[in-house]
Parts: structure tokens; C-alpha cells; sequence
């Protein structure tokens, strides 16, 4: 299922290596057999399943030997006799196994080598020098509405793609996609009006009240109506749904009005709209800090940003042939699919589709992305389905430069409760993001204060302050990477307690491996140790080692694959193997100088790589927990 959205630069890792030097061998061996073409050969270069029998394998054999009409064992010998001397200079003498396998182990060396190569401000991940660019569509809340979990996902998964691709060294757009020119917030406006709220000293609460009321109000009741009739219920009840029927239209009504007179600009109403922007995106932008998501005004493309560039999209469609009169309304139609995309309604007013057509079309022609990134709920599959293949059809996919970009939903499942039911607050409403993230950091606190009472514990001196603002970057950390460690399109289940845990796949684990280093580190300078050439000695030391040269190879992964929970799949995994070197390896007493040098190396390098990958998901990593 794993698929490329990004062309990201391979960085030459040890398995690249391998996989080169099998490649030329391989074709040396074969230019003995004039029966095989010249078609480049995979050597199957595969992680090792046991490291009993060295750190990778090569399957190649097995079929190659097939289409020779050989033995496998026999061509993997001849591969390997042909083996050049990069690939022997790296590797101890291979192994033929079984069938035909080819086992490989680097030499101690290589490994050390390879690892002070990547010990550098980069750790060794490659940087495109801004030659590539990609748009990620990100946050997008519906202005004049509070923020909600829903929108948590939306923000802090699209900014880790951005700072995946900022890592590799992209251009990165950044769009806040703002439901801020449909009927919702001129619904509230207009509630807001009808009620003489003084709109200069609005709150987000009045917004929300507001919000909520023109949603009940709007809500038709004409078939509560027409089942009123059809069941003869006593003329009271007929009266009550004619009034609320009345009211809800008249509310409409008055919501339409509102919407045309800010659409053609009407002062008064633009100056009231502006004024519900304002007041929304103050606790957007300090939901966005608190979580330490990258989300500012400039990056904000909301509807309204497209207001002029609406009816040109439609004419386009229209000028193209591609859009179609239907009942007064313009629909672009698709090959083999009933569902047609609406892009102008039949009083001629555009919709959510025509903003993102023309933002899609802003993104590719004028940012000049050849990627671009949704990170929307994934009941919006099918609207993006319809806006791509729109965008596709009238050619604004094509490039200045002739490349095709492409656009990608990154379709993201909900968060639900313990009743794996959407998350709801007992009274049935939606939990509002910072009711969350407040609770979180409350136990994220309460945790690391109760920790700090140990006197032995590292935190034990401390200010309360101090634990504060531990207790808050754990909160944070606990809920983000519970969200971004899962699949992305898959719901998961809010379970703060599992959450906050210091055990298991979670943020604080992550955070307490971090902070452990960290420690080791400080008593090591304190000592006088310094960190010196690294000497791959034990089983322990090669697997963490191993596993910090995977770094720059994850996030290349986790960026063309646009998955941020490989991140912290791979953070996950160095804490691991950290705790069990750790365990196994003595760093500070027991150990000879040139190992404790080594092994305080690896500690560093361990630290900056937890770090660095932590900081992709934003996430703080304290030196004390
Ligand atoms: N405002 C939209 C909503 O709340 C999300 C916007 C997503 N981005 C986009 N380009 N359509 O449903």
C-alpha cells in the first residue's frame, strides 16, 4: 500500500551502499551469461531477520538463479566472488545460506566509520537546497467556532509534514485553508446582529453561542412538519412547527442576506467579519503555540483569500467545456462516476469546491508546488477526490516547468472516546481542544511533581515553576504523539491515561529516554569524560548504532510516504534499544577509557538524533524529567 508522494534524495546509508556494491557485482558476475538481458538486477537487499546471522541479507539469487537455469548457491557464490572492493572494504566475508540467501555483517569498522560520518549538525540527512516545493494545507478551522479535537489532527499532522519536508530542505507553503466566506459564518454573523451583540467587544464564547443557536434555528423543520400533518397531532403542536419552521427560514433568510452583502462587500458587514476572524484566530494561534505548531497569520489562505479568483475558476471550467448547466447550477462531470462537482450554485454564488479549485490552482501555478498536501478529516475523501480529478482535467497539475504535480489527501480518522464513539463531552458536545489540552498538561504536572519528590530523582531541585513547565511540555507531548504515532487514517481512542504513561510507545517515554541521556551526559562533564573515537565492541553497541544510521533513511520515509507515525516508530525503537545498550554497556564506571570515550559518544549522538526527531513532531524534549 506504501506509495512515493515525494521525490526525496536517497542519502548514501550503508544499505544504499550495500545495494550499489551488490549491484556492480552482480553485473560483473553476469557478463559471464550472454543468455540474460541487460536489464538492472535487484539484489534484494533486506534488513536481516536474526541478527545471529549478520545485519542484512541479499535474496537476489533465488530468481536470477531461476531465469539462468542455475543453482542459486552457485550464482550467489559468483555475485560474491565478484564482489568490488567498496563492498568488501565494508563487510566481513559473506555468508551463502539455505537456498541462496547472501548473509552480510559489516565490519565494526564500517559502522564506526559510517557513524562519524554522520556526526554533524545534519545527522546525516540530506538537504534538497530548496530545489523542490510543497504546499501543505493544514488547520483549516471554520472561523467564528471554537476549536475542537477534530481540528488538533489537522494541525499538528499537517505541520509535521511541513517540517519533515523543512528537514530535507524543501520550500514549504504553509495554508490555512479558513472556512471564513460560506454560509456558516455569515449564519453567526447574522445571529449576532439580529441579537445587537455589540460585535467590537465580542468573545469567542458569544461566538460560539452564536453559533450554536443559528445551527438550531437554521435547522428546517419542514418534515416535522409534514409528518405533523400527515399523523393529525392536535393543533398545538402543528402551531409550534409552523412558528419554529417560520423562524428557521426567516434565520436563513436573513444568513443569505448577510452572506451576499459581505460577498459584494457591503462595509459594514465586512468590518464585523473581520472583527470574528480576529477574535478566532487569537485562540487559534495560541492553540498553535501551546502545542508548538508552526501556524501564524501569514500563513493563512482562507476562502475569502480566493474571493476574486472564484469567478475566474468557474470560467475557465466553462471556457474549457468541462462545466455543464444543471437546473441553473455549473457541474463539472467525471467519466464513470455518477456524482458530479458543484461548483457554482444556481444563484450564481460559488461553493467550497470553487475555493479549492482555485487554492489548488494558486498552489501549483503560483507558489509553484509539485506537491500538495491536504491533511483533512477523511470524510472529505471523496470532495478532494472530485476537486483533484477537476484540477487534473482543466491541466492546472501542469507545472511552469512542464512537471506534473501532484495533489494528495492525507485522509485522517476521528478521535473517539472510551465508548469508541466520536470524542464528546458528557452533555454530548464536541470537547473543545483547549478543555484537552488543559487537562492534559494538568496531569502532565501532577505526574512530573510527583516524580520530583523523590530526593534522589533528578528534578528533586527544581522550582515549582520549573516542574510547571516540564509538567506541560509532557502533557503536550503525551497527546501529540499519541496522535501522530498512530496511522494516520486510522481513529484511535483518547486515552489520556495510557497517554501520560512513561511506559510503553508513548511521547513521555520518548521524552524520559531524552532527558536520561541527557543526565548521563551532565554527570559525565561534571566527571571530566569526554566522548572520543567510537569502537563498535558489543552485540548492544552495533544495534544502537545500527539504528542511529537509520535515521536520516526514516525521515526520507516518513516524508515520501507522508506518514508521520514512522517518526515515531523510529524514536520508539532508539529508546529502546538505548535502555537495553544501557542496561548491557556501562558508560560511566566499570569501563575502560576508550570505551567509556566511545560509549559517551554514542550517548551524544543518541541524544542530538532523539532530539532532532523529536522536534519534527514538535515535540520539547526537557534535559531533566
Ligand atoms: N474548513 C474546512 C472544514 O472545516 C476544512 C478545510 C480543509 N482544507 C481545504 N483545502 N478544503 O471542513
Amino acid at each position: 500500500m506504501s506509495q512515493n508522494h515525494a521525490r526525496t534524495s536517497r542519502t548514501n546509508d550503508l544499505a544504499s551502499r550495500i545495494d550499489a556494491g551488490f549491484r556492480t557485482a552482480i553485473a560483473a558476475a553476469l557478463s559471464d551469461y550472454a543468455s540474460v538481458n541487460s536489464a538492472p538486477i535487484d539484489p534484494l537487499i533486506k534488513a536481516a531477520a536474526n541478527p545471529k546471522f549478520g545485519d542484512f541479507q541479499a535474496n537476489f539469487a533465488m530468481s536470477l538463479a531461476k531465469s539462468l537455469g542455475k543453482n542459486p548457491r552457485e550464482v550467489a557464490q559468483q555475485v560474491v566472488d565478484a564482489a568490488p572492493p567498496s563492498l568488501r572494504d565494508l563487510c566481513e566475508p559473506f555468508e551463502i545460506a539455505g537456498p541462496g540467501f547472501v548473509n552480510i555483517r559489516l565490519r565494526p569498522e564500517s559502522i564506526a566509520n559510517a557513524l562519524t560520518a554522520m556526526d554533524s549538525a545534519t545527522l546525516g540527512v540530506s538537504n534538497d537546497n530548496k530545489t523542490h516545493t510543497v504546499a501543505v494545507d493544514l488547520c483549516g478551522v471554520n472561523v467564528a467556532k471554537q476549536m475542537h479535537v477534530g481540528h488538533l489532527r489537522a494541525t499538528i499532522i499537517g505541520d509535521t509534514i511541513a517540517r519533515l519536508f523543512e528537514r530535507l530542505g524543501w520550500n514549504v507553503h504553509r495554508q490555512n485553508h479558513l472556512g471564513d466566506w460560506g454560509l456558516p459564518i455569515a449564519m453567526t454573523l447574522a445571529a449576532l446582529r439580529r441579537a445587537k451583540v455589540d460585535i467590537a467587544r465580542v468573545t469567542l464564547d458569544d461566538l460560539n453561542r452564536a453559533y450554536r443557536r443559528a445551527q438550531a434555528e437554521g435547522r428546517d423543520d419542514e418534515a416535522g412538519l409534514a409528518a405533523a400533518h400527515a399523523t393529525a397531532v392536535g393543533p398545538h403542536r402543528i402551531a409550534e412547527l409552523e412558528a419554529q419552521h417560520e423562524g428557521a427560514a426567516a434565520a436563513l433568510a436573513d444568513a443569505h442576506d448577510t452572506l451576499r452583502r459581505l460577498q459584494s462587500g457591503d462595509a459594514a458587514v465586512v468590518a464585523d467579519w473581520q472583527k470574528l476572524i480576529d477574535v478566532t484566530m487569537h485562540e487559534v494561534y495560541e492553540t498553535a503555540q501551546l502545542l508548538g505548531v508552526d501556524l501564524k497569520p501569514e500563513h493563512n489562505r482562507g476562502e475569502s483569500f480566493f474571493r476574486d479568483r472564484l469567478t475566474p475558476t468557474v470560467d475557465a471550467f466553462v471556457a474549457a467545456n468541462l462545466a455543464v448547466r444543471d437546473a441553473g447550477a455549473l457541474v463539472v462531470r467525471f467519466e464513470g462516476r455518477e456524482r458530479p462537482l458543484l461548483i457554482q450554485k444556481s444563484d450564481g454564488t460559488s461553493l467550497y469546491a470553487t475555493t479549492d479549485l482555485a487554492a489548488a490552482r494558486y498552489r501549483i501555478q503560483d507558489l509553484g508546488s509539485e506537491l500538495v498536501v491536504y491533511c483533512v478529516d477523511a470524510r472529505q475523501r471523496d470532495h478532494f477526490n472530485d476537486v483533484f480529478d477537476a484540477v487534473a482535467l482543466i491541466g492546472w497539475t501542469k507545472r511552469a516547468d512542464g512537471r506534473e504535480a501532484s495533489l494528495v489527501h492525507v485522509p485522517f480518522g476521528a478521535v473517539l472516546g472510551s465508548d469508541k464513539r466520536p470524542l464528546k463531552t458528557r452533555s454530548g458536545e464536541n470537547f473543545t481542544l483547549k478543555a484537552l489540552l488543559d487537562e492534559a498538561i494538568a496531569r502532565g504536572r501532577r505526574e512530573v511533581h510527583a516524580r520530583a519528590a523523590s530526593p534522589d530523582a533528578p528534578t528533586a531541585a527544581l522550582s515549582p515553576a520549573e516542574l510547571d513547565a516540564i509538567g506541560q511540555a509532557v502533557g503536550i507531548a503525551a497527546i501529540k504523539y499519541a496522535d501522530l504515532s498512530s496511522d494516520v487514517s486510522r481513529d484511535y481512542v483518547f486515552d489520556l491515561d495510557r497517554m501520560v504513561s512513561f511506559e510503553g510507545d508513548t511521547g513521555p517515554y520518548a521524552q524520559y529516554a531524552h532527558a536520561r541521556i541527557a543526565g548521563i551526559l551532565a554527570k559525565a562533564s561534571a566527571q571530566g569524560a569526554a566522548a572520543g573515537a567510537l569502537v563498535i565492541a558489543t552485540p548492544q553497541e552495533r544495534s544502537l548504532a545500527l539504528n542511529l544510521l537509520r535515521y536520516p533513511g526514516a525521515i526520507e520515509d516518513a516524508a515520501s510516504q507522508l506518514a508521520p507515525n514512522r517518526i515515531a516508530a523510529f524514536i520508539f525503537e532508539l529508546a529502546n534499544t538505548f535502555n537495553a545498550f544501557y542496561q548491557a554497556c556501562p558508560v560511566l564506571r566499570g569501563a575502560d577509557e576508550s570505551t567509556r570515550a566511545s560509549r559517551l559518544h554514542l550517548c551524544d549522538l543518541t541524544r542530538r538524533v532523539l532530539a532532532d526527531a523529536l522536534s519534527i513532531m514538535a515535540i520539547t524534549a526537557p534535559s531533566r524529567m
